[in-house]
């Protein structure tokens, strides 16, 4: 029978230095945009796109990520006797989802953290989801690339156009073609230097891949910054089957770094229902506030 792809792995075991102290004692990947952590966002991408089993792999620091997602009697009672039933069914579905956990003991880079879950995946294909990037979008970013992967049963690495001067941040993929959406690949670049990149389409965060990238994982070669990386892994699986890129739809926000944080935030104030008419009135006084104070300075 062929194999779905059912497992996804969030690598979740990083230091989130970009935001000490606030990850001094708490995990990045619980920072709230709004009301909920940024790896809810992330967790519900993959349930709503068809996954059933998450591995996440955390590390030192990262219990509060556990917790979450398990089953909190004390807050539930307490949400049951005061009778909020919406903030109840909220709390309840975070805990709802098969997740799964396992330490990576060394902060050995991306690649490495995928590969300390390979005995969970065994030999099947299956989804990677990055924290830093949260998409929006009418049909969710990993079954985009599912559907995909249904089609081509090859690799799909999820890609979009980034600003060219922002492509050392990234990996870029150098492409030989393209059908619709979907790009056949030459290379897969990890942060090329500036002005070196092939193409100005990035990886952002998003991975079906095929069990053969266990081994070449394995064989623990270092590239950029000393780490172990997933996109080198990625060029070589390429070398033995094919690998596609695929440029998925929506939009996407980085909240891996500061200002992505904020203006995430920002525009998913806007965007709330309930509140975002208020924010936008709030917004618009501050900067008036702003201008007319440097108007009379
Ligand atoms: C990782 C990957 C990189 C990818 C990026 C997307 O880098 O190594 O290829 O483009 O995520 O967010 P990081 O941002 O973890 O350094």
């Amino acid at each position: 029978m062929e194999k779905r792809v059912t497992k996804a792995i969030i690598p979740a075991a990083g230091l989130g230095t970009r935001f000490l102290p606030a990850t001094k004692a708490m995990p990045k990947e619980m920072l709230p945009i709004l009301n909920k952590p940024t790896i809810q966002y992330i967790v519900e991408e993959a349930v709503e796109s068809g996954i059933e089993d998450i591995i996440i792999v955390t590390g030192k620091g990262k219990r509060a990520i556990e917790d979450h997602f398990d089953n909190n009697f004390e807050l539930e009672e307490n949400l049951l006797k005061k009778e909020k039933f919406e903030l109840l069914e909220e709390v309840r579905a975070s805990s709802r989802v098969e997740i799964h956990y396992i330490r990576q003991k060394e902060a050995k880079g991306l690649g490495h953290a995928i590969w300390c879950a390979r005995k969970f995946i065994g030999n099947e294909p299956f989804a990677v989801l990055l924290g830093d990037d949260i998409v929006q979008a009418k049909k969710p970013c990993l079954k985009q690339l599912i559907d995909q992967y249904n089609q081509l049963k090859a690799s799909i690495i999820g890609i979009q156009q980034v600003p060219i001067e922002d492509t050392h941040r990234y990996g870029i993929i150098e492409p030989t073609s393209k059908s619709n959406r979907s790009y056949r690949v030459k290379s897969f670049v990890e942060k090329p230097k500036k002005g070196t990149a092939p193409s100005s389409l990035a990886i952002l965060g998003r991975y079906i891949l095929t069990p053969e990238i266990f081994p070449l994982l394995g064989e623990h070669n270092v590239g950029k910054g000393g780490e172990i990386q997933l996109t080198d892994a990625i060029q070589q699986l390429n070398n033995i089957q094919k690998v596609y890129a695929y440029e998925f739809e929506g939009k996407r926000y980085d909240v891996g770094e500061m200002l992505g944080f904020i203006r995430t935030t920002m525009e998913f104030a806007l965007d709330n229902q309930e509140f975002g008419l208020e924010v936008e009135k709030m917004m618009t006084e501050l900067l008036l506030k702003r201008n007319i104070m440097s108007f009379e300075n």
